[in-house]
């Protein structure tokens, strides 16, 4: 409960150059990560339901509640965002508009599981990520690509299908807090459990 606490002040204050607009978005998705589990099945359906209206309805990004997202998020223009509710999304990430991260259907009609984006990733606007893949902590993902492999760390991917064309140099403070980042996202609060 803390963490999501600390989550909505952090968001809010990562987004201060970007739109309000993301600023409310976040404020809503951290707000439904504690309502929408109130052990009060009226008032915790209500809050969920609210949400989707007014996030998924009217503002155009269906970014699910039950999303397990690290701390900071920046979302950028925050409109046509499509996330899949099985993606993990580390701290301090930035994701651009338009964008789509989630899953594939396969020949036999089940589907895929979701990515898995590392701390400190850079998503461009236009993206697509899709599949049980893993993008690396503090990769950069390029405007417009098509991401269906896993992208290491430190990578700039570009292109369709997203290709890596560059290695950022991270300085050993970036590996290092890389690292600890790892590990603050293994211990991101698991909202696919009930845990109020
Ligand atoms: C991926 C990105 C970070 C790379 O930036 P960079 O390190 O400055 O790279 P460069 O511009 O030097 O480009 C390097 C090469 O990659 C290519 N490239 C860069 N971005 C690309 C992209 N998104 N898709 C395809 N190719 C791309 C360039 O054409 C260039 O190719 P070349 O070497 O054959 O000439 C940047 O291009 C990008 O896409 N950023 C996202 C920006 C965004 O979404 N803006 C929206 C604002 S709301």
């Amino acid at each position: 409960m803390k963490n999501f606490v600390n989550y909505i002040f952090q968001d809010w204050e990562v987004n201060k150059e970007g739109s309000s607009k993301s600023r409310f978005i976040l404020l809503m998705f951290r707000a439904t990560q504690i309502l929408g589990r109130l052990p009060i099945p009226f008032l915790s359906g209500f809050f969920r339901n609210f949400y989707t209206l007014i996030v998924e309805w009217l503002l155009g990004v269906e970014l699910p509640w039950d999303t397990k997202i690290g701390s900071d998020l920046r979302l950028i223009h925050g409109v046509g965002l499509v996330v899949n509710n099985g993606t993990i999304i580390g701290h301090n990430c930035i994701i651009r508009h338009s964008t789509t991260i989630g899953n594939k259907k396969l020949p036999d009609g089940s589907y895929t599981g979701s990515p898995k984006i590392g701390n400190n990733v850079e998503v461009g606007s236009n993206v697509v990520i899709i599949g049980p893949i893993t993008i690396g902590n503090n990769a950069v993902i390029g405007a417009g690509s098509v991401v269906v492999k896993d992208v290491p760390e430190g990578a700039v991917a570009v292109g369709n299908p997203a290709k890596v064309i560059k290695r950022l140099n991270l300085t050993s403070a970036q590996t290092d807090h890389s690292e600890e980042d790892n590990s603050a996202q293994a211990r991101l609060p698991d909202t696919t459990s009930c845990i109020y």
